[in-house]
């Protein structure tokens, strides 16, 4: 695999960054993961639009102008001949002797790599996923697209014995978000229920991009938070990411969701998520 390090391409092997680097000593680094589907990427305007922002949150600069982070990443996919998967970026503030604080001025590292998947034909987009509930272990600006995911992979891992596939994360009695996705339901009236974004739960670009198609074709969206008393009532649950597409849920903690089977709105959003797509 070709991997980007700051401004050239190397053979995995050879591409390494240095210990002193701030991503690794204090999660001092901002990401992103753009899809790729039949060698189109996904919603990457919406992922460059939150890269800048995120990177802006921090005070870290931007590592090149996106005219050429796309040309990157372009370039990135063409070495590596993927067609459909996942392109990661990642832009670190720098590397230099350990401080909390860091100097002004200091250069940012920028890597990007590649991971081949058929991210339409993964089993969960058929027959859903059985997400645990576990209380939310994140920071208070979980709007930031930092590499500081310890939260996400501790409630993942305890999920994973639990016996469920991923999991929702709640607060103050409503569900924020999955550990890598946006929590959506749908209601006994068929109305799309998300919560609205804030400073709780990071800006889904996927979850930007479902719901302007649910309103292009007259689907009700309601942004509101999602209460945990009504998750045994609603009829529909599904999840949005990069990387999951629009994703079926059918069991949220103890709760099997409608018939135990993804449900029509589900079936539909997915369909024109992927028709939008191509
Ligand atoms: N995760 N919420 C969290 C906490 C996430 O980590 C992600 C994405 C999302 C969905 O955002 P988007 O639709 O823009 O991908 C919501 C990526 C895929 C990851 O960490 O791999």
């Amino acid at each position: 695999r070709q991997i980007f390090l700051n401004g050239s391409y190397f053979p995995e092997h050879q591409a390494s960054v240095p210990v002193m680097d701030r991503g690794l000593l204090f999660g001092d680094a901002i990401y992103e993961v753009t899809a790729m589907l039949d060698g189109r990427m996904i919603d990457n305007d919406l992922h460059l639009a939150r890269l800048q922002r995120s990177l802006g949150e921090i005070n870290i600069p931007m590592p090149m102008p996106i005219e050429d982070i796309i040309e990157m990443q372009i370039e990135l996919v063409r070495r590596n001949a993927m067609t459909d998967g996942t392109i990661y970026m990642q832009v670190s503030r720098g590397a230099e002797e350990r401080n909390f604080l860091p100097s002004e001025g200091l250069k940012p590292g920028f890597v990007a790599f590649t991971q081949p998947k058929k991210l339409d034909r993964n089993p969960a987009q058929q027959v859903g996923a059985k997400m645990a509930l576990l209380p939310d272990p994140r920071w208070s600006r979980r709007d930031i697209k930092t590499v500081m995911l310890l939260g996400q992979v501790n409630a993942k891992q305890s999920a994973k014995l639990d016996g469920f596939d991923d999991v929702w994360m709640f607060e103050d009695g409503c569900v924020t978000e999955g550990a890598s996705s946006t929590a959506f339901v749908v209601t006994g009236d068929g109305e799309i229920v998300t919560r609205p974004n804030s400073t709780a739960i990071l800006p889904g670009c996927t979850r930007q991009a479902v719901i302007a198609i649910a309103r292009d074709h007259g689907m009700p969206v309601h942004e509101r938070a999602i209460a945990l008393e009504e998750i045994p009532h609603v009829a529909e649950a599904f999840l949005t990411s990069a990387s999951s597409l629009v994703q079926p849920v059918i069991q949220i903690g103890a709760s099997v969701i409608g018939s135990g089977q993804p449900g029509p709105v589900t079936r539909q959003l997915q369909k024109l998520y992927l028709e939008a797509a191509r």
